[in-house]
């Protein structure tokens, strides 16, 4: 057995209900819908008659169609890498190199490499911050505006939706907003592959986005690094496969494109049910969860399959909430300083919701402070994200780093958004601010 395998097989071992990605959780339920077993033996290639991701013409243009077809979209394709491609194929697809665009801060490290990638000029703009944990939240349709309307030169909007959080923007008002100034709207939708299947239709381009991506192994039975580039806005489709192949590698991997097939069974006849359950389980865990002082943000639309909770009210802080978890066989998504951010899907099952119930009804009833995050305003841009991506960097420590330039992005939880992306200048209350969060080394630029 190799290192990866021994560990890989001692977490097996410890039976830990699993509310983090993949959605299909390791369970059995889903096998049904996977007509194929041994992993070894369905890993093909190109063969005849097994088509060809970037020239695809045969079976897998079939199972994009049907995708297409379930999720209401001008076209959807296929990807083995995971929404790191599609986002690089969406920036590539809406901008020419050199554009400048509108972003929401809270982007993920892959939309900032990608710009980086194209060269990209990201003009920000911040989500709103959830006054009850002090988390990033949804942006708001009229700052989007505001800008769009002061910045002609803008050429798209892009924006994660749902956050890592749980909080969903406005959609449906900000595709009004971007068609009315000609811009067409980007959507990170890496967590939200599910929206599409809750008792009211949440997914993107249901509700007007131009282009998204969704994570489908995220939250659905899908193998990791399953996703799909949704097009909604049709003069996108001649060109969408031609970006997916810049970025992609061109040996896509079968048993992840398998995946996604095998989950359309599923997803266009069971998942309805599920949905529901889940939604209801996830919001008996948060009664619980605030029954027993943790902080919960009250995003006014979210994800009603998340959870993000913090018992520092408790005396717990992250790491301290994952471990009381652990010790119920819970492994979470995420551990930040202050927060535990679990991800639920029709993989878990009623046991999985009991021990996570049970933890929480155990929790030490102790008292602590919550970290309230100070007030954030965005640093002062010295080099373009391109050169600053490409440029050496070294990490130093806060004093020595104030007057440099950052090289790499700084992302703290709360507020969950970037606090430095790279090229934006460490002055004095930049690196204030980033002492206030515990992080006392940044990476710069050494040029
Ligand atoms: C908001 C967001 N966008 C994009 C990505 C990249 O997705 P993938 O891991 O499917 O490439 C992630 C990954 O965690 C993410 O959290």
């Amino acid at each position: 057995m190799g290192p990866l395998t021994r560990a890989v097989a001692e977490y097996l071992e410890g039976d830990f209900s699993r509310f983090h990605t993949p959605g299909h959780k390791g369970k059995e339920r889903f096998a049904p819908h996977f007509g194929w077993g041994e992993l070894w033996r369905w890993d093909v290639t190109e063969c005849a008659g097994l088509d060809s991701l970037f020239e695809a013409s045969g079976p897998i243009r079939e199972t994009e169609r049907r995708y297409s077809r379930l999720y209401g979209t001008a076209d959807s394709l296929i990807s083995a890498g995971g929404s790191t491609l599609c986002i690089q194929a969406m920036l590539a697809l809406a901008l020419n190199p050199g554009d400048s665009l509108l972003a929401v801060r809270g982007v993920h490290v892959s939309a900032v490499h990608a710009m980086a990638l194209l060269d990209l000029h990201p003009q920000w703009v911040l989500p709103s911050i959830d006054q009850t944990t002090g988390l990033a939240g949804a942006v708001s349709p009229e700052e989007v505006e505001r800008a769009l309307a002061g910045n002609p030169h803008l050429k798209a909007v892009y924006l994660t939706s749902p956050n890592y959080f749980g909080a969903i923007s406005d959609i449906a008002t900000l595709s009004s907003v971007c068609r009315s100034f000609g811009v067409p709207l980007l959507v990170d939708n890496a967590h939200g592959a599910h929206l599409a299947f809750l008792p009211q239709n949440l997914h993107p381009i249901a509700l007007g986005a131009d282009l998204c991506c969704d994570s489908l192994h995220k939250t659905l039975p899908v193998l990791t690094g399953g996703a799909m580039l949704h097009v909604g806005n049709k003069t996108y489709v001649s060109q969408a496969r031609k970006k997916m192949a810049l970025f992609g590698s061109t040996s896509p991997s079968y048993p992840v494109m398998l995946s996604i097939d095998a989950a359309l069974s599923y997803l266009e006849k069971d998942i309805a049910a599920d949905s529901v359950r889940v939604s209801a389980a996830v919001e008996e865990i948060a009664t619980v969860a605030r029954k027993q002082g943790c902080l919960l943000p009250r995003f006014p639309l979210r994800d009603p399959w998340r959870l993000t909770l913090s018992a520092a009210p408790l005396g717990l802080d992250g790491p301290g909430l994952a471990a009381h978890l652990r010790k119920h066989r819970i492994e979470p998504e995420l551990v930040s300083d202050q927060f535990c951010v679990l991800m639920a899907s029709p993989g878990n099952d009623e046991e999985d919701f009991r021990r996570l119930a049970e933890g929480l009804r155990s929790l030490p009833r102790g008292s602590g402070r919550f970290f309230q995050p100070a007030g954030f305003t965005l640093p002062r841009q010295k080099a373009s994200l391109r050169k600053a991506v490409f440029a050496p960097s070294q990490t130093l420590p806060l004093e020595q780093a104030v007057g440099k330039v950052a090289g790499a992005m700084v992302s703290p939880c709360p507020p969950g958004m970037a606090l430095v992306v790279p090229g934006e200048e460490i002055d004095r209350r930049t690196a204030a601010l980033l002492k206030s969060y515990g992080i006392f080394s940044v990476p710069v630029l050494h040029w």
